[in-house]
Parts: structure tokens; C-alpha cells; sequence
């Protein structure tokens, strides 16, 4: 499955939420960062194997919940140890009441 995907609707991710959804085998994150603002990153930190959205959403940061490692959800950058590896982000769109994902 590539390309423009349906993955949630729009009413299943709060604002402030960071929430799970499977699109083409990958867990993926999305995030409501408020004000429209949606964002996808790949759900399994680079680090080792913890579910990002099992960690806590700020001000379009993401903390895992197994060692405190942060992502900036719009970039998918690292952004403090013990992180060395960014994590993926894929383009996210509204269609009507649905949120659909591009994945590659
Ligand atoms: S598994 Fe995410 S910081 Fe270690």
C-alpha cells in the first residue's frame, strides 16, 4: 500500500493527542497539534522498541515513554540523548472527516 492512505478520522485524534494507527504494515503516530495541525511519524523509536504515542505530547514534541528520548513530530528530529537517529515523518492531509497518510 503507497501513496495517498487513509489511516483515522479526524474525530479520533483529540487535540493534544498523540494516537496509533497500522497504514501498509508501519505503525505510524499521529498527532493533533492544535489549530488544524496534524502530523504522522513512524510509532517505534530509533532508540529501541517503545511505542512513541505511549509517551507524552507537548508543544510538537513527543517523549518516549522507555528512556525520555524527544522527537520534534514536524521534523522528525532527534533531539536529546539517548536518541542518535531521527525518526521517519510522512505528509499528513484532512479529507472531509478522514486523515490520510502518504506513505512511500
Ligand atoms: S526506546 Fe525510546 S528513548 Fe529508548
Amino acid at each position: 500500500m503507497s501513496g495517498w492512505t487513509k489511516v483515522a478520522k479526524l474525530a479520533d485524534v483529540a487535540e493534544g493527542a498523540a494516537v496509533p494507527v497500522e497504514a501498509g504494515g508501519r505503525q505510524l503516530a499521529l498527532y493533533n497539534l492544535g489549530g488544524g495541525e496534524m502530523r504522522c511519524t513512524a510509532n517505534v523509536c530509533t532508540h529501541a522498541f517503545a511505542l512513541l504515542t505511549d509517551g507524552w505530547l507537548e508543544e510538537g514534541v513527543i517523549e518516549c515513554p522507555l528512556h525520555g528520548g524527544r522527537f520534534d513530530v514536524r521534523t522528525g528530529k532527534g533531539l536529546c540523548a539517548p536518541i542518535e537517529e531521527d525518526i521517519a515523518t510522512f505528509p499528513v492531509r484532512a479529507e472531509g472527516e478522514d486523515i490520510l497518510v502518504e506513505l512511500p
